[in-house]
């Protein structure tokens, strides 16, 4: 890959401006991060996109050539991701697949509908620090964003949207199988048995406060094999899955509120669609938080879910099994119970793996999702019906 001199003779620099809070000492290492990429303008100012929970997100504004453009950095957490090159090459991989499939139907804006790789100045996808930061660059989508949750049913039409376009247009990648960067994400049935261990051993004596919980996550102890059997039986088929699928995920054009970009490609692996819509179902249906007190609020509202389940037929028909479809309502009761249980099980243990604010905050997150795997049962047959008739 050609590369050219850098840095260009110049000008007595500005200092460069970071805006949001941006921690002081970060300013200049943004900088030094940002000459380690194929971008040849000059940086004129950041900020803070978002720090999140895996990532830390940095917009910077370059001057190129008498043109203003932007970039994303962004710092992955080295230890979610403990594997940075399998993420990396996951990710290259499934990027350069979908401007390849979105040029090929003559779509234009291919740049604002999948995120391009800035690679750095030696060729490589990311890079790394002495302390083991990874950090990568992307083309900045302009005139887009992204919302916390969805509001409308517009919107959850625009999220299924989004990632059954993502999972169609990936439906026929070629070369071998993705990293599985999170070994056993799904295994919904190894969860449970985790969460049987948990209650077994009770190490933090807490069993007794979750005692409904814990009998409700029992009693359903026959779902958590259903999609894995189905996939071991070769009715469903492995494919390629985001896997986070999120409203805050799918970025959706300022002017029309359309979908123009999924991003936050981290955990794309093998896996079946149905764990990706399942989540859909989870996080968009219920006007809730997951962590909501009051679980009288928390429901799966029909006129979400029906636009969020044609959003996504409309664009994954074209490759979607019937057998698949028929299990779409079921993996939205699957998954929000299996996260349900998570939570569960990480309160039992005493709270090691999902950070809590306050004491008993994963128990309030485990009933939110119950509550909803609720609403979901006693909805389900309407949904279900709604779905056959798509
Ligand atoms: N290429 C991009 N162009 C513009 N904004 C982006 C881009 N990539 C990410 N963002 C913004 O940064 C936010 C965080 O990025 P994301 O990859 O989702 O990380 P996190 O894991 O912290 O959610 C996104 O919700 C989006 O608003
Ligand atoms: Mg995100």
């Amino acid at each position: 890959m050609f590369d050219l001199q850098f840095p260009f003779r110049l000008k007595k620099r500005r200092s460069l401006e970071i805006s949001n809070h941006m921690p002081k000492m970060s300013e200049q290492y943004l900088e030094e991060i940002s000459q380690q990429f194929q971008i040849y303008g000059e940086i004129l100012h950041a900020e803070t996109c978002k720090i999140g929970h895996i990532n830390e997100t940095y917009a910077a504004t370059y001057d190129q050539a008498g043109a203003q453009v932007r970039y994303i950095h962004q710092k992955v957490n080295q230890n979610v991701f403990k594997d940075a090159v399998a993420v990396m090459d996951n990710l290259v991989r499934v990027t350069s697949h979908l401007r390849k499939k979105l040029i090929e139907r003559g779509e234009k804006e291919f740049t604002r509908k999948a995120l391009t790789v800035v690679p750095t100045r030696d060729g490589k996808s990311f890079f790394q620090n002495g302390n083991g930061d990874c950090w990568r660059s992307f083309y900045f989508i302009e005139g887009a964003k992204t919302f916390e949750s969805a509001q409308t049913p517009q919107q959850a039409f625009e999220a299924g949207k989004a990632f059954g376009k993502f999972q169609s247009l990936l439906a026929d990648l070629p070369g071998k199988r993705l990293h599985e960067t999170i070994p056993e994400f799904h295994n919904t049935r190894k969860r449970f048995l985790t969460l049987q261990k948990a209650i077994e051993e009770d190490r933090c004596n807490r069993a007794k406060s979750a005692a409904k919980e814990i009998q409700f996550a029992l009693e359903h102890e026959e779902i958590v094999d259903v999609l894995l059997n189905a996939l071991a039986k070769g009715k469903v088929p492995e494919r390629i899955t985001h896997n986070d699928t999120k409203f805050n995920n799918v970025m959706l054009d300022q002017e029309t509120g359309k979908e123009m970009c999924v991003v936050d490609l981290d955990t794309v692996m093998p896996g079946l669609v149905l764990y990706d819509f399942g989540d859909m179902v989870r996080t968009t249906t219920s006007p809730t938080l997951e962590d909501e007190l009051d679980l009288s609020r928390v429901e799966m509202r029909m006129p979400m879910f029906e636009s969020l389940v044609k959003g996504y037929l409309e664009t994954t028909r074209d490759f979607l099994l019937p057998a698949e479809k028929s299990y779409l309502v079921f993996a939205g009761k699957l998954i929000t119970f299996t996260i349900g249980i998570r939570f569960l099980t990480d309160f039992l243990t005493g709270d090691t793996y999902f950070r809590i604010h306050r004491p008993g905050h994963n128990l309030d997150r485990c009933r939110t999702q119950f509550s909803l795997v609720g609403s979901i049962e006693r909805q389900e047959k309407a949904m279900q019906k709604l779905v056959n008739k798509l």
